[in-house]
């Protein structure tokens, strides 16, 4: 076995599937689940996350790329799989090949998938993404009769679902969300006048789905929630965190008052102090903005981190913790004990996101997969 460096994260699938039974829940039953995976499932292993939704009864996979659909190809993941952000030319073929479903909203791509499928004797599965206020991918519903044109005029294009995305669903009870919602379906009647049956209809992400923003559409588009970030600033839901970053200790050290740490000496010790080494870095994905500001948790304590983040290493203020070891474990975010260190925490402390948080833990540090039972046969 080889030995590694203690830096990893933890994947706990059993809080994965209670999330996604979370959103089931809030659902009726003609209502189909498409997982959002993008991202590498916003750093949490693409496949492993993909294989957990597969089982569970998840009808969709969204990607943002063909690569990330191939990569779910390739370990033999065989549901649908709908790629979220478009695709580049010359991608007509692996798509087809690796039978992706495309997101399209140019008479352009229709143009270049249409002739790939043409070539390939097969059909390409399309969903119509209309911008109904997002300003970012869509066709303008000014334009929607052109693209609509063009599907009618082709045997090899499928028009299997139609969508929007929303700016401004994390702000519950959003008249911007009313406005998009009507717009999105009048375009969709339009569809329906020109005379298709979409299977799909969709536009909610989490925070919509929550919010029960679902009227006149059988899909819905989670992310953040399956991963147990939370949609909402202002309250939190009963999801589960599925991410914990952990290390240990790797070296200890004991300094007088007035000694500076780390990188520009911007932390003095203002006492005796025990400051402690982990390996974990900016290059991990450990911000260099929580520098002097983020926390941690040795023995189920919380402590500070103490001068500037390194690309390598971090330093914690561990004064305070009761017989601290080098290889004592130190958990960057997740719980010990009664503790937790929030993806939310972390985010508000250097101005983001959670799915940045997650996101930006890099591909060094390596992820191990557990459930419930297996961590209690482990105990
Ligand atoms: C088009 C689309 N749908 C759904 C999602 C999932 O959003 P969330 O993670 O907020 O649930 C995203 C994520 O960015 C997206 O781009």
């Amino acid at each position: 076995m080889t030995i590694q460096r203690p830096t990893h994260v933890e994947i706990d699938l059993t809080a994965l599937g209670h999330n996604y039974q979370m959103v089931r829940q809030q659902l009726p039953t003609e209502c189909d689940v498409l997982a959002v995976v993008k991202a590498d499932a916003y750093g949490h292993g693409a496949v492993a996350v993909a294989k957990v939704l597969q089982q569970l009864g998840a009808n969709l996979l969204g990607v943002a790329i063909a690569e990330e659909g191939g990569e779910l190809r390739d370990s033999g993941i065989e549901m649908p799989i709908l790629m979220l952000g478009g695709f580049w030319p010359g991608q007509e073929d692996l798509i087809l090949r690796q039978n992706l479903q495309v997101t399209v909203f140019e008479t352009e791509q229709l143009q270049r998938l249409e002739k790939a499928a043409s070539r390939a004797g097969c059909r390409c599965h399309c969903h119509l993404k209309i911008d109904t206020g997002m300003g970012r991918l869509g066709v303008l519903p000014a334009n929607l009769d052109e693209i609509l044109a063009q599907f009618q005029s082709s045997d090899t294009l499928v028009l299997d679902g139609v969508m929007t995305h929303l700016a401004v669903a994390d702000s519950e009870n959003h008249p911007y969300t009313d406005q998009q919602l009507k717009l999105f379906l009048k375009c969709v009647q339009r569809v329906r006048d020109a005379g298709f049956s979409p299977r799909y209809i969709h536009a909610a992400n989490s925070a919509a789905m929550f919010s029960k923003v679902t009227d006149g559409c059988n899909l819905v588009r989670p992310g953040i929630a399956l991963y147990g970030g939370q949609p909402f600033s202002d309250h939190a839901l009963a999801l589960r965190p599925v991410m914990s970053f952990r290390t240990k200790i790797a070296h200890l050290k004991t300094l007088p008052v007035g000694c500076g740490v780390s990188y520009g000496l911007h932390f003095t010790t203002e006492r005796p102090s025990i400051i402690a080494a982990i390996p974990v870095g900016y290059a991990d994905g450990y911000n260099r903005l929580l520098s002097n500001g983020g926390t941690a948790l040795v023995r189920g304590q919380r402590v500070a981190v103490a001068g500037t983040v390194c690309m390598d290493w971090t330093l914690l203020d561990v004064t305070d913790i009761d017989s601290v070891c080098a290889g004592d474990e130190v958990t960057l975010l997740g719980c010990d004990g009664d503790e937790c260190v929030s993806a939310q925490q972390w985010a508000e402390q250097i101005g983001t996101i959670s799915y940045e948080v997650f996101c930006q833990i890099s591909k060094r540090v390596p992820r191990y997969y557990k459930t419930e039972a297996a961590a209690n046969d482990h105990a």
